[in-house]
Order: C-alpha cells, then sequence, then structure tokens
C-alpha cells in the first residue's frame, strides 16, 4: 500500500517510524510546508504531487488545524484516497462532510488518533454498537489537565506551578488553553459521541468548562470530603435525543478514574449486554498516536474498517443532571440570580463562597459562567 503523509511533526514522525519496519506499507511522499526542511526524497512542498498521483492509496494527515487540513482531506478523498486523520479539531467541526465525501468515493475516512491517543476507543465503540446500543461515555481524554490535576491532588502543588511544569515537560504548549479550558475535550467529546450514537453531533452545541480557576483551596476542600477533580468528557443518549458536557467532575476517592495518574488518559462507555468498559493508557504522543494511525491503516488495508454512517436522526436534548460545587469569588454579587433557587448549601473558603447545588443541568449553571467569564468562578458536578 502506497501512503503519503500530511505532515511530519509529532505524530507523523510516530507513524513513519512504525511504518519503516512494515514492508508492505510504502510511505511514498510527505508533504511539508517549510522549505528547509526538505531533507527526504519522498518530501514535497506542493499537495498536488499528492492529490494527483493516482499509485498513492491512503493520505494520513496529521498538519492540525482547520485549514487546508479540510481542503486537503476533501481532495485526497476525492482522488478516491482513503483518509487517517489524528486532527481531531477538524473532524469535529466537519466530521459529517468528511463521512458523505468518503461514502460518495467508496473509499474510508478512519478517525482512530483523533480521540485517546493510543488508546483504541473509537474501534471499540463501534466494534461495542455491533451489538449494543451505546448509552452512556465518559473519560479523561487530555493528558495535560490530567497532568495539572494529579500534580495538585497529589503534590499539593498550585496550579500555576504545575502548568510551568507541564509547560517544561513538554506536556503543555505555551498557550495552554486548549488543553485547560476544555477545548480539545470537547472535540474529542463530539466525535465520541457521534460514533456511539451514530448521529452528527454539532460540536458548538457542547457546553464547556475548563480548570483555569482551580485553586489548591478547592483541592484540599475535594481531599477532606473523600473527592478527586478531574477533567471529563462525558455524553449520555436516551432514545431519540443525546446529551454531552465537557467540565471538571468530583469523584470519589477510589474510583478508576479519579486514580489516572499523570499524562493518562481512560474513556469509558456503557452498553445494554457488555456493561461497563474502561479504556487507560497513552493519550498522546508520537508512537501511541501513530500506533493508532497505523491501525487505521491496516484495518483499511485489509478490509476490516468500519463504516461510519451517522444513521440516526437525534436530537440535542438536556439529559446530564447533577449536584455542582461552584466556588464563587469575594465581590461576584450576582450569583444568586443564576443559582439562588438552587442552592443547597454554602461555606466559605477563604475569601470566597462556595455554593453545592440541589441537582440541575449544565445548562443552569454554565449560564452562571457565561454571565461571568472575566471571573474566576470554578464549577465542577458530582458524578
Ligand atoms: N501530538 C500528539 O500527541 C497528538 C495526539 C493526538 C492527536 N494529535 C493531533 O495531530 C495533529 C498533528 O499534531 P502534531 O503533534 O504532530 O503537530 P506538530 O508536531 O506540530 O506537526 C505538525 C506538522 O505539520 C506541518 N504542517 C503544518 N501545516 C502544514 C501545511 N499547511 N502544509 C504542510 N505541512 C504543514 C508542520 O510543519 P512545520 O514543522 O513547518 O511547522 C509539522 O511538520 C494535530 O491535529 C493534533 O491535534 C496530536
Amino acid at each position: 500500500m502506497n501512503i503519503a503523509l500530511l505532515g511530519f511533526g509529532v505524530v507523523c514522525g510516530g507513524v513513519y517510524d512504525i511504518l519503516k519496519n512494515m514492508p508492505e506499507y510504502n510511505v511514498k511522499k510527505i508533504l511539508i510546508r517549510n522549505p528547509a526542511k526538505l531533507t527526504m526524497d519522498c518530501m514535497t512542498l506542493d499537495f498536488a504531487d499528492i492529490e494527483n498521483d493516482s499509485e498513492i492509496d491512503l493520505v494520513v494527515e496529521a498538519i492540525g488545524g482547520l485549514h487546508p487540513a479540510r481542503e486537503y482531506i476533501l481532495a485526497a478523498l476525492n482522488a478516491k484516497k482513503h483518509v487517517v486523520t489524528a486532527n481531531k479539531a477538524v473532524v469535529a467541526a466537519y466530521f459529517d462532510e468528511f463521512v458523505a465525501a468518503a461514502k460518495e468515493n467508496g473509499v474510508k475516512f478512519m478517525v482512530e488518533a483523533t480521540s485517546g491517543g493510543g488508546i483504541p476507543w473509537i474501534k471499540n465503540l463501534q466494534r461495542v454498537g455491533r451489538i449494543d446500543k451505546v448509552t452512556k461515555l465518559h473519560g479523561i481524554m487530555n493528558g495535560t489537565s490530567n497532568f495539572i490535576l494529579s500534580a495538585m491532588t497529589c503534590e499539593g502543588k498550585d496550579f500555576s506551578d504545575v502548568l510551568k511544569t507541564a509547560q517544561e515537560l513538554g506536556y503543555a504548549e505555551a498557550d495552554p488553553s486548549a488543553d485547560i479550558d476544555g477545548d480539545d475535550v470537547r472535540n474529542k467529546c463530539a466525535i465520541s459521541a457521534a460514533i456511539a450514537f451514530d448521529t452528527k453531533v454539532d460540536v458548538n452545541s457542547i457546553m464547556q468548562a475548563g480548570i483555569r480557576h482551580i485553586t489548591k483551596a478547592d483541592i484540599d476542600w475535594f481531599k477532606e470530603n473523600g473527592l478527586v477533580c478531574k477533567l471529563f468528557a462525558t455524553a449520555v443518549c436516551d432514545k431519540d435525543n443525546f446529551d454531552a458536557v465537557v467540565e471538571p467532575v468530583l469523584l470519589g476517592c477510589d474510583t478508576v478514574e479519579a486514580n489516572v495518574p499523570k499524562n493518562y488518559n481512560i474513556t469509558c462507555l456503557y452498553g445494554e449486554t457488555i456493561g461497563e468498559v474502561k479504556l487507560y493508557g497513552q493519550g498522546a504522543g508520537g508512537l501511541p498516536t501513530g500506533n493508532a494511525i497505523v491501525q487505521d491503516i491496516i484495518d483499511i488495508n485489509t478490509n476490516n474498517a468500519f463504516d461510519i454512517s451517522f444513521g440516526k436522526e437525534m436530537n440535542k436534548a438536556e439529559i446530564i443532571r447533577g449536584k455542582y460545587y461552584i466556588r464563587i469569588p469575594a465581590g461576584l454579587e450576582n450569583y444568586t440570580e443564576f443559582i439562588g433557587d438552587i442552592t443547597e448549601k454554602t461555606f466559605t473558603l477563604g475569601d470566597d463562597t462556595v455554593v453545592v447545588t440541589t441537582e440541575t443541568t449544565p445548562a443552569k449553571i454554565h449560564s452562571l459562567l457565561d454571565a461571568n467569564k472575566d471571573k474566576a468562578v470554578f464549577v465542577a458536578r458530582y458524578f
């Protein structure tokens, strides 16, 4: 099988290293964008060299971002080449367009590496879906935020100190917002829900809250109360409706998810006959993510790839409910407008007020966050 790689960074570097030892797979061309990095004969600066090469069967896209990734993926599919991608942002935004183009051209579009890195998550969602309706999924799907929360919990450190360490270790970007504000998890949540529930999911309809405002005082209070905080993607479905949200959750300290260490990920699903399944592993990195891509390549080459169809018409509805821990900074007076009617108890934490709510919906809590975006309000749902 002749393969082209788009990009040659962390992920495509990992794919290249794995395929090097698999002679039946030939990396025929690699698209890069910087002429100074043209170090191999197979490298090109021109995507048309790949699009117009009829010997190339499959294109791996790992350049990241929305554009020109979207255009390259569509052009490759329309040139009747299979596409395997790790780019969660472009898939979350244009999943149905890619699936339709793949179908029209009789080729495969595969996304294992977008969600959960090396964890065989997407394939198992599809496999479980052959027998069961997947009714719920959740998971820790961002290694950077888990690294930060784990270090705060286990080592008692402040958020800013741990973020700095994560940046020094290369786990967090100089601009960490995609990881700590939940954007990255939201993309993975949208892709996972679309696969699990076999329906189109508008990524922008998924509410998100991150861990930017969590403090040592929050973590200390959670510990005193036998709780551990993790950033979760959660999605559920009920008949023709589904719901999904990305936000911090509070877990009992003896749960499997609470004990996921460092930058590891865990993904969990519930099926009617299989019950609960939890998959744990490396959610990122060149070789684990490269491994997920090569698994997709092998599945395509051996005719073992699942079709993605989005066969069900489903509506987004308010299904997820829970009690929330909300820490409100001193001076934020308007909070009772939003949560006065669902307050179960309040107490002070330093200068701040904490409200524990009665059971409610994410929409109710996120309306408070949206109205106070510039304030350091921290929320977490009791899971
Ligand atoms: N890193 C991970 O562990 C991981 C895990 C799962 C998914 N992903 C996803 O995989 C994708 C790639 O991530 P990565 O970590 O491999 O990124 P990366 O190390 O920054 O590599 C991206 C590569 O693409 C090249 N590139 C960017 N735009 C291009 C263009 N227009 N034309 C040609 N080449 C272009 C870059 O070239 P330059 O060197 O010139 O910048 C670089 O070689 C992202 O969507 C990411 O979200 C990453």
